[in-house]
């Protein structure tokens, strides 16, 4: 690790210490989140931390910054401390000019756009350390430390911390693994039996799911084909020859052996290279699996790749509320309504998919894809379709996507580049900062995912410009070194 751990610590011991003073003066605590996986995990980590101190608080999940601005601009933010987690660090000036008055603890992992923040505001971000807030540690790893901090029976929470990082697909490295302060939270959660990190192929629903039911409900990598379609997964399996079933039991991939593993990750790249796609997306199949011990191995809960499904899933669908009590530990009717929320999400995504399929729907700029989701595609689950569509290697690897989708009066719009396009020097974020204030909207993020809303009268400039600037980025020379 290449960043400062000791100085990172005392900057989350010093929130701790912050919150625990608001808490002794039974101040309430107004937090806001982001509506992604990671969001929520950090709210479900940071709002379990607040209730085992009886501290009076509440949680409010935003689309996008904007939202908090409007609602402070209405009078509905009213308490004195307030906690930002998996947001705020990419906009200070604007939150240090409206919450002059309020005590902050800003939890974030987003490239800081400002070195100082107001004398009574504690701001942890890896970034300030020199940690890569996109690769080493999530927003629900700084809060996992900061409440680890708090109190220490809070490393209780490692799992959920481990649940966003996967979320913010952290684990996208040659060996899909966490790295990084990640692996320190995943240590925590081991040492505590609450979490088994295994080798395998990674399928949700690896222990319970039939075979084929697994394999189509992966979307990390998205096979084109195969995932979210259970027949044509049915009939690939049969095609090269693993039983299905085992009398009348159908077989899930934990009963594979060591062979029959093989056939399939061999079958897989076969397949892939029949279709024309890259056969590097089996590779992807291929990592650490990280199973929630304490988590009933039928649920979606108990592979944290799909568990962070799930929360995305409830915030992409406007319920985010919904996974921030699952991320708080509850079940029953709320898990039972967050999983049929995801079994929806499945099929929108699904629908989305088929609508990208179609001819128009991308349009190839000099340097880069643009998706026209317009009204078809929900502006809340623009990002989510970016993040599939990248890693289904439908697309060239050395062109960003642009995808877009209508949301009223402004364009949502969530940019994702390759690993080889940001070792060549691309830093999406950058991009999406600059061009976003220039065009009267307001855009961030990190190097391989960004995203901006843009008003929509300016967007064909946009476009433009962002072609412009991908295009600028790389033809100079690059200082970056592939791991
Ligand atoms: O707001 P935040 O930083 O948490 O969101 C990061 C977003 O970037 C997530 O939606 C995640 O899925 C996406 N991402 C991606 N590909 C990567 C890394 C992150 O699509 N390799
Ligand atoms: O919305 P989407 O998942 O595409 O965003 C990708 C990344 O860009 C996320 O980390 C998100 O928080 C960030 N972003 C941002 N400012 C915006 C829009 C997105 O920092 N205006």
């Amino acid at each position: 690790m290449r960043g400062n751990l000791q100085s990172f610590l005392k900057r989350a011991e010093k929130a701790a210490e912050k919150i625990r003073t608001w808490l002794s003066e039974g101040e309430f605590i107004d937090t806001f989140t982001h509506n992604d996986a990671d969001a929520l995990a950090s709210a479900g980590i940071i709002g379990a931390s607040l209730r085992r101190e009886d501290g009076r608080f509440r949680i409010r999940s935003l689309n996008r910054i904007d939202d908090f601005i409007e609602l402070y601009n209405q009078g509905m933010v009213e308490a004195r401390c307030i906690i930002f987690t998996d947001t705020g660090s990419g906009t200070l000036p604007e939150l240090t000019s409206l919450l002059k008055d309020k005590s902050v603890v800003i939890l974030d992992h987003h490239e800081p756009s400002e070195a100082t923040v107001p004398a009574d505001w504690v701001h942890v971000n890896p970034h300030i350390d020199g940690f890569d807030g996109a690769r080493e540690i999530s927003a629900s790893g700084v809060t996992y430390f900061t409440c680890r901090a708090l109190n220490r029976a809070n490393v209780e929470l490692s799992a959920i911390a481990v649940v966003g990082a996967l979320g913010d697909l952290q684990d996208k490295n040659s060996q899909r693994r966490l790295h990084g302060l990640n692996e320190l939270i995943v240590s925590d959660a081991v040492e505590n039996n609450l979490l088994e990190v295994k080798d395998d192929i990674i399928l949700y629903g690896r222990t319970f799911r039939p075979l084929h039911v697994a394999l189509a409900s992966t979307t990390s990598p998205y096979i084109p084909g195969l995932s979210g379609n259970e027949q044509a997964s049915f009939q690939f399996l049969r095609d090269i020859q693993i039983p299905l079933k085992d009398g009348e039991q159908w077989r899930t991939l934990s009963d594979l052996s060591e062979e029959e593993k093989k056939k399939l990750y061999n079958g897989l790249i076969e397949y892939l290279v029949s279709k024309g796609l890259p056969s590097g997306i089996a590779d992807e199949l291929v990592g650490k699996t990280y199973d929630l011990t304490r988590e009933a191995v039928w649920t979606y809960l108990r592979d944290a790749r799909e568990y962070a499904t799930l929360l995305n899933a409830c915030g992409k669908s406007g319920k985010g509320w919904l996974g921030v009590l699952v991320a708080m530990g509850a079940r029953s009717e709320v898990l039972d309504e967050a999983q049929r929320v995801l079994e929806e999400y499945r099929l929108s995504i699904a629908k989305a998919m088929d609508y990208v399929a179609q001819p128009g729907v991308l349009e190839e700029l000099n340097h880069i894809i643009v998706l026209k989701g317009g009204e078809v595609i929900d502006f809340r689950q623009v990002s989510s379709i970016a993040s599939v569509l990248s890693s289904s290697g439908l697309l060239q690897r050395d062109k960003p996507l642009v995808a877009l989708a209508n949301a009223g009066k402004v364009v949502k719009v969530s940019a994702r580049a390759s690993k080889y396009l940001v070792d060549q020097g691309l830093n999406l974020g950058v991009i999406a900062s600059k061009l976003g204030a220039v065009h009267g909207g307001k855009g961030g993020g990190h190097d391989i995912a960004a995203g901006a809303e843009i008003p929509a009268d300016r967007m064909i400039k946009f476009l433009a410009d962002f072609d412009r600037a991908v295009g600028e980025s790389l033809a100079k020379p690059s200082h970056k070194v592939a791991d």
